[in-house]
């Protein structure tokens, strides 16, 4: 697949490793490359060999420098409230509610909508040259991809209510006190520590783990029940040749092959 914003690659046999490649631009999110990324959620869901999504930055300053400010400085209401709308929907929560896990690798700056894209995924492993926040308030704006439900789900209200009404940037270590960020490793040892995550995930029955997903996330959604949900992923596993395949292997003392 051809892209202009975005490279896709192979990292690993079953991980692929997509790019946001603005660099110059410190990969601002213009609507070119939503639009791209949101392609490529779409192209790998199909992709069975695919397993598991590591999204980065090209270069090694940002991961992310935010929305394209210049994209949307002269909108109306009405614009802007469809670049919210039709970000979310295209792009935020395609990826969170995504099959396969997608690991944020947090290569540098994760501001604005750049923080936005890294909290939509699964979990985060930043470098320990990362810095992060939601600045919006500074440019007279909200943040407007989900950050300001995805941040207080992961640090919990007062601090990111103190974050959002300051726009701070927090430097990794502190991002990994927060629980913002799982891990902080040297940013070249990076990726390196995003496959081996994956190398785990690899190991273990896709279905379930999109059945884990799904139930996790229920219990952040508007009107569904988290712990009925659970019961229905749960028991949609049983009977699965995955399934099968996971209780013989441990009962026979082997290990499991799911693919
Ligand atoms: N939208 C559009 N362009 C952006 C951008 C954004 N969110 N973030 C960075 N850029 C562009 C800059 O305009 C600059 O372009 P230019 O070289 O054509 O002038 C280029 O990327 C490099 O950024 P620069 O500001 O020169 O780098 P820096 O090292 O001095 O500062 C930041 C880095 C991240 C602190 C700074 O770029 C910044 O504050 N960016 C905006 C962050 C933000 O508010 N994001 C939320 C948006 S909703």
């Amino acid at each position: 697949m051809d892209f202009t914003n975005i490279t896709l690659t192979s990292l690993k046999e079953g991980v692929a490793l997509v790019t946001v490649n603005r660099p110059k631009k410190l990969n601002a999110l213009n609507s070119l490359t939503i639009s791209e990324l949101s392609t490529v959620f779409v192209h790998l869901e199909t992709q069975t060999d695919i397993r598991v999504v590591i999204l980065t930055g090209a270069g090694d300053k940002a991961f992310v420098a935010g929305a394209d400010i210049s994209e949307f400085a002269d909108f109306s209401q009405e614009q802007g409230q469809d670049l919210s709308q039709k970000g979310q929907d295209s792009l935020f929560n395609r990826i969170e509610n995504f099959r396969k896990p997608v690991i944020a690798a947090v290569n540098g700056f994760a501001l604005g909508g750049g923080l936005e894209l890294a909290m939509a995924c699964h979990f985060r492993i930043a470098s320990d040259t990362a810095k992060m926040g939601l600045p919006e308030v500074s440019l007279g704006v909200i943040p407007g991809y989900g950050g300001t439900q995805r941040l207080p789900q992961l640090i919990g209200k007062g601090r990111a209510l103190e974050l959002i009404v300051t726009g701070s940037m927090i430097d990794a270590a502190t991002a990994s006190t927060y629980g913002l960020v799982n891990h902080v490793v040297a940013q070249e040892e990076l990726l390196g520590t995003c496959l081996k995550k994956a190398h785990k995930i690899l190991q273990n029955s896709p279905n379930a783990i999109g059945n884990a997903i799904h139930a996790v996330n229920a219990g952040y959604k508007e009107g569904k029940d988290g712990f009925s949900e659970e019961i229905n992923q749960f028991g949609a596993c049983f009977g699965t040749s995955e399934f099968e395949e996971g209780t013989q292997a441990f009962l026979n003392k082997r290990k499991p092959n799911f693919y």
